[in-house]
């Protein structure tokens, strides 16, 4: 028998301003090459949400397997995809653990899933307990200053979704708004699922058909939409459930899960302390010298 619990933690980035001492701590727990890779961003804003991400990742491992904040480690995938890189004794752990991130404007989202393998049935696994589970979130800002109309832009579009999918966007009452954050709905739908497979946008969206659940609104702290159906090359897809929930009036979010039935919950808005511990590596001269330069990046307003 396995027992999930799922974690769904936002963080707002909008009013935060790091302290010299924040990013050295925050820099201090990750590795030395996310570190490198992180560099690479022009805006001091882009950094910081990766940043983030990185220790939601860390924060979740690390609450869930007892393994030390800054002990952690992760790899990535052929494409990209982070995963926690379990050392030789710490594989023998009870827990199965499966996450993904998301960033875009001022919200990162952090969505996992812990499965608890009974210990009194360990030797007797159940073959749902070998399933494999999994996750994928993602996160959008409802809004488009793309230069061209919106029907151009839909134009353009046409074949990354379904015409099920258009005809709900494009429902006669909808007026421009609507059609926005209907669209943004199912896009945030299409990422969350192909980030659970870890194979980006190479698949065809088009053959992923979404029908999204209309017996509510989109509600900013309400509880999420899960009546979500997923159809794909017109066959129902009964292992996956979808979460849509709006974290802002501008922000939407989805979250889909692979062979776990969450218990329906509301993202948990963390803040940044949440995810910094002292180390002494912090007060190290090479990684406060990294952290003036970076404090030296452009922002980006909101
Ligand atoms: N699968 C799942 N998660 C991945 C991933 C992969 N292959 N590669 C990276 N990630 C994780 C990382 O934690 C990454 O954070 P980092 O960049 O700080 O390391 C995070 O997901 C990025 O997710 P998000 O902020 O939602 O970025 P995105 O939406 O720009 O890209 C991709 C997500 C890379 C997985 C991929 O789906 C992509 O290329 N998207 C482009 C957009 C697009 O065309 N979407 C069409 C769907 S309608
Ligand atoms: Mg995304």
């Amino acid at each position: 028998m396995v027992k999930h619990k799922c974690t769904r933690w936002a963080v707002d980035l909008g009013s935060w301003s790091p302290t010299l001492q924040q990013l050295a701590q925050a820099l201090a727990v990750i590795q030395p090459e996310e570190r490198v890779r992180l560099l690479k961003f022009h805006f001091l804003d882009d950094y910081l949400s990766s940043l983030v991400g990185r220790l939601l990742m860390r924060k979740f491992v690390s609450t869930n397997s007892g393994v030390k904040y800054e002990d952690v480690k992760f790899a990535r995938d052929i494409r990209g995809k982070p995963y926690w890189l379990q050392a030789e004794h710490e594989t023998h752990s009870q827990q199965q653990l499966a996450f993904n991130v998301s960033h875009q404007g001022r919200f990162v989202v952090f969505a996992g899933i812990t499965a608890q393998v009974a210990v009194e049935e360990d030797e007797n696994i159940t073959a749902s307990s070998t399933t494999r589970f999994g996750v994928g979130v993602d996160v959008m800002k409802i809004e488009y200053s793309g230069g061209r109309s919106l029907a151009e832009f839909f134009r353009i579009m046409r074949n990354k979704f379904a015409e099920n999918e258009w005809r709900y966007i494009k429902r006669s009452h909808h007026n421009e708004m609507d059609q926005l954050q209907a669209f943004m709905r199912h896009w945030c739908l299409k990422e969350a699922y192909v980030k659970e497979l870890g194979v980006g946008v190479t698949i065809d969206l088009q053959k992923i058909c979404f029908t999204v659940d209309v017996t509510r609104a989109l509600a900013v702290g309400g509880l999420p939409l899960t009546g979500t159906i997923l159809r794909c090359n017109d066959m129902p897809m009964h292992d996956w459930y979808f979460e849509e929930h709006l974290l802002h009036p501008k922000y939407c979010a989805a979250i889909a899960f692979k062979n776990c039935k969450p218990i329906v919950k509301s993202f948990e808005l963390l803040s940044i302390d949440d995810l910094l511990i002292e180390t002494e590596d912090a007060k190290s001269v090479a990684i406060l010298d990294t952290c003036r330069n970076v404090l030296k990046k452009q922002r980006k307003t909101w």
